[in-house]
């Protein structure tokens, strides 16, 4: 692990079991991300996509194999030190955004920098600058309910960015947004990709992101391939 590797998985494989059946999603996967990475990965619906997020950001646990962030193995960890790696590593976009109703979108955005212990007023001016870069300056006090699927899906990605993690797993980021708002967030994206050095791993369909990714990744009956096929 003594390159600059952050992400790595190995024979990284999880099956769900519902009743007696159970249905193999990902299979014997090898991954390997170095610091400053950006990759999108592409499949099929129902290839895997998200499962495979959820299991490199140490959000459900794999049937068998590894995956480390830098020289952890998070695969092997209790919850609590994961949701401590999680907290200070890893950003986390949802595909369906998972922001806290009833709250507001300053306060959404502000939630992993109360976790982190980053002061009131610190975390005030950053959630304020993340919500301003994507649009949002004008719905700070709005709750979830109250904003589109759009405002949600960017307010979920001002969140992911809020500890500066050094690896940051995005799931279809850009799913609900129109052209000018996907630019915004590529433009954040790259510029946080290139000035620090954040590794990136998005899942997607949209050509405007999978044209600024280096690794382009492909998931098909449960394994990645490098490059872009039709999916
Ligand atoms: N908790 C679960 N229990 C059982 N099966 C599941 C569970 N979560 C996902 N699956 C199955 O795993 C497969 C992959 O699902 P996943 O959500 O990872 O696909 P995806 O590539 O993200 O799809 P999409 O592009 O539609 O978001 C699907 O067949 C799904 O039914
Ligand atoms: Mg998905």
């Amino acid at each position: 692990m003594d390159r600059a590797l952050i992400l790595r998985a190995v024979d990284l494989s999880k099956t769900y079991s519902v009743g007696k059946i159970h249905v193999p999603v990902l299979n014997k996967i090898n991954l390997e991300l170095e610091r400053g990475d950006l990759a999108a990965i592409q499949g099929p619906s129902g290839s895997g996509k998200t499962t495979l997020l959820n299991m490199l950001g140490g959000l459900d646990t794999p049937t068998s194999g590894e995956v480390w962030i830098e020289r952890l193995n998070i695969a092997l960890m209790k919850e609590r030190e994961l949701s401590r790696i999680r907290c200070r590593k890893i950003g986390f976009v949802f595909q369906f955004y998972n922001l806290i109703p009833n709250m507001s979108a300053l306060y959404n955005v502000e939630l992993p920098m109360i976790f982190a212990g980053t002061s009131k007023h610190k975390r005030r001016q950053k959630a304020l600058s993340l919500l301003k870069t994507v649009g949002l300056a004008d719905k700070l006090s709005n709750c979830p309910h109250e904003l589109s699927a759009g405002e949600q899906q960017r307010i979920a990605v001002a969140r992911a960015l809020a500890n500066d993690p050094a690896l940051v797993l995005m799931d279809e980021p850009t799913g609900n947004l129109d052209k000018e708002n996907t630019t915004n967030i590529i433009s954040l994206i790259r510029e946080l990709n290139n000035a620090r050095a954040q590794t990136f791993v998005l899942t997607t369909h949209d050509p405007m992101i999978t044209e600024c990714a280096q690794k382009k990744l492909t998931l098909h009956h449960g394994k990645i391939t490098q490059g872009f096929k039709d999916a």
